[in-house]
Formats: C-alpha cells, structure tokens, sequence
C-alpha cells in the first residue's frame, strides 16, 4: 500500500495544470466512447442534518493501463466558520489484475483541481472560436479559486475577474488572494449577484446554496455559465437556456435545478448535449450568441481516478509518500 498525503499530492499537481486539464480530458472522452464504468454516487446524510454529507464516487476508467477506485468525500459546510475547508476527501486506488487496494490518497486537491480542469475545458470548449478575457465567479471558496486557476491555464488572455459571496468577507477575503496569486489580473468586488452574471460572459457558480436563486435574465446574450454547484439556477432559467452535461443520468438527481426541470417538464429534452459528446465529435462548438449556455457537470468519479492516477505514477518515479508493506494480508500482492 502506498500512502500520499497532502503534501505528496500537492507536490505533484502545483504546477501540473496541463496534465491535469488533459487527464480530465481524456477522462470525458472514454466517458463517452462506453470505457468507463461510473455507478451512481452514494450520499450519506444524518438524521435530522440536511447540511453534511459524506459522498462516495466509485469508478472504473478504461485508459491504456485501466484504474478502479473510489473517492470518498464529506462535505461539512459550517467548517468554513471555523476556518476549516468545507471538503475532505480520499481516494483509494485498486489493481486491476487482482483488485486489492494499492494506494490511498488524501483528495481533497484532487477534488478541487479536476472539478476546475472539468469547467475550464468546457468553457475552452464551448467559447474556442471567442475566448473570454473576463469571468464572474459567484461564490468565493476554494473551488472558484481553483476554477480562476486553470482559466488562466486555457485562457492565458484573461485579464478581469468579478467576484461575488453572499458573505462580503469572502469575497474580500478571494480578491486579496487572488491579486496576490496573480498580480496582473484585475479583481473587482460587487454587492449584488445580478453585477456578477452581467459583468463578464463567462461566469462560474460554486457556492453552497441548496435551492435556487438565481436568474440568467442578467446576464449578456451567449453567455456561458459554469454551474459547478448545480443548485443556483432557477428552472426557468434551466429550461431556457442551451444545457451541457457531463452526464444526464447523474446530474438528473440529488436535486439539482436540473432534476427540478426534468420533474416540471417530464423529460430531459432540455440537454442539448454532454461535454464528452462535444470533444469526441473534434467539430469546433459554434455559441448560441442569443441563449445562455450552462455547464451543469455532477462530477464524475472517473476524473477523480485519472488524477489519482496520474499523481500516483509521479509519486512512484519520485519516490514520494509512504509505503505499507504489510498492509495487506501475506498473498496479496503489492503495489511496485
Ligand atoms: N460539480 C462538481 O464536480 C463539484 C465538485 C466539487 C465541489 N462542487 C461544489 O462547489 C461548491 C463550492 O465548493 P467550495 O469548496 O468552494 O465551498 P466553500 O464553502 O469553500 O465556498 C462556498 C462559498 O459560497 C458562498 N455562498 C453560499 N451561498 C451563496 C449564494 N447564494 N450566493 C453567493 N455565494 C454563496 C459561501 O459564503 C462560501 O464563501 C459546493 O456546492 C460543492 O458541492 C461541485
């Protein structure tokens, strides 16, 4: 058993934007060619407790040296009070010849970074004949950060972020960070979500609101949203504008606005297409300049492995973590 911890994983992703963003890539693709096996996540809640969770993503991704594993991942919102990160998370990693497990990774990076390579290749996707040099980010936590990251990855012309939280300090707190992190970019604070979704036409949701509130009415013609939260938009706004998934079936559940449009419509007419569909097609995806586009990904378990993956391989070449020799039984085999 190899153990990598968050110093280990954070060794090998700082920096490793490209990779990660063509792991996710790769990733999406054998999602829609059939060679990936992605069951439905497992949510834990509590009783009498609608806020934490503990979410269980099992999956298989069929790549030239297949992987199977699980991320296990909490979410307890009111640690951001305390000043602790909403997630935590591991993956465990096990062998296709014989299936024991053979790594165990602390995730939480892993979860950020692949959930931010997920939308920045779709927004490099879906705005590739007009890149953006702006975007909005509703939410100020550790996803939008990661998110700002990996656009400036794709988008190296984007100069402009505007940020809004329903708490000032957050978003106060975000623009500090980010002007530090990059000291080029232009970082502006606004007091209402409505100046966000109308300031750029790229825009990013990662909050941790549960129902919806928000209207795409305010945001300029073609504009592209990233709806990580998968809970901010009304069914309205869902229903008229041009939805992109990173699969129907998952994202249709837990709901999301996305199930709340398929309860009120009765079907799933509304989805235009999934972002695997669109790469694998090679054809360049030509913007509707009237409608909003939304990117509603639940987050697949199969990018969590091909970044565990892909941090577990580098690991090994550097010799970085700790190995469990006996942590299986004597017969198994162990990672080498
Ligand atoms: N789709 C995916 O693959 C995926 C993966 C990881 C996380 N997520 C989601 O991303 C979201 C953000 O995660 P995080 O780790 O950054 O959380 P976080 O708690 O660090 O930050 C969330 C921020 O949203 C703010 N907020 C809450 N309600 C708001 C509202 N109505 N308007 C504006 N701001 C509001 C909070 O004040 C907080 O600052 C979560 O909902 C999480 O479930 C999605």
């Amino acid at each position: 058993m190899l153990i990598l911890g968050a110093g280990d994983v954070r060794s090998v992703l700082d920096g490793a934007e490209q990779r990660v963003l063509a792991a996710v890539r790769e990733s999406y693709e054998l999602h829609a060619l059939g060679r990936t096996s992605v069951p439905h996540s497992v949510f834990l809640r509590f009783p009498a407790d609608t806020r934490n969770r503990i979410i269980a993503l099992p999956a298989y991704l069929g790549s030239g040296t297949a992987v199977a594993g699980v991320k296990w991942v909490s979410s307890f919102p009111d640690n951001v009070a305390q000043g602790l990160d909403r997630a935590s998370a591991a993956i465990i990693l096990n062998s296709m010849r014989t299936g024991v497990p053979e790594a165990l990774l602390e995730a939480s990076a892993i979860s950020a970074k692949r959930t931010a390579a997920s939308a920045a290749l779709a927004a490099s996707t879906l705005l590739s004949v007009n890149p953006s040099t702006g975007v909005s980010l509703v939410g100020c936590g550790l996803i939008n950060f990661e998110v700002l990251r990996y656009l400036r990855a794709v988008f190296p012309s984007l100069d402009t972020a505007t940020v809004y939280d329903l708490d000032r300090g957050r978003s106060e707190s975000f623009a500090t960070k980010a002007r530090s992190a990059w000291p080029t970019l232009a970082v502006d604070v606004v007091e209402q979500p409505a100046d966000a979704l109308a300031a750029q036409r790229l825009v990013s949701l990662a909050t941790t609101a549960t129902v919806p509130h928000l209207d795409t009415a305010h945001c300029r013609p073609g504009t592209l949203l990233l709806h990580l939260s998968l809970r901010d938009l009304t069914v309205a706004s869902v229903r008229s504008s041009v939805n992109i998934v990173d699969d129907a079936d998952h994202v249709c559940r837990a709901a999301t606005s996305l199930h709340l449009a398929e309860q009120e419509t009765g079907s799933r007419d509304f989805i235009a297409s999934s972002l695997g569909e669109i790469l694998v097609s090679d054809v360049p995806y030509v913007t509707d300049e009237q409608r909003p586009i939304v990117f509603s990904p639940f987050g697949l378990g199969c990018l969590d492995l091909a970044v565990a993956d892909l941090v577990r391989r580098e690991a090994v070449v550097r010799g970085l973590g700790t190995r469990l020799d006996d942590f299986l039984p004597s017969g198994a085999q162990v990672f080498a």
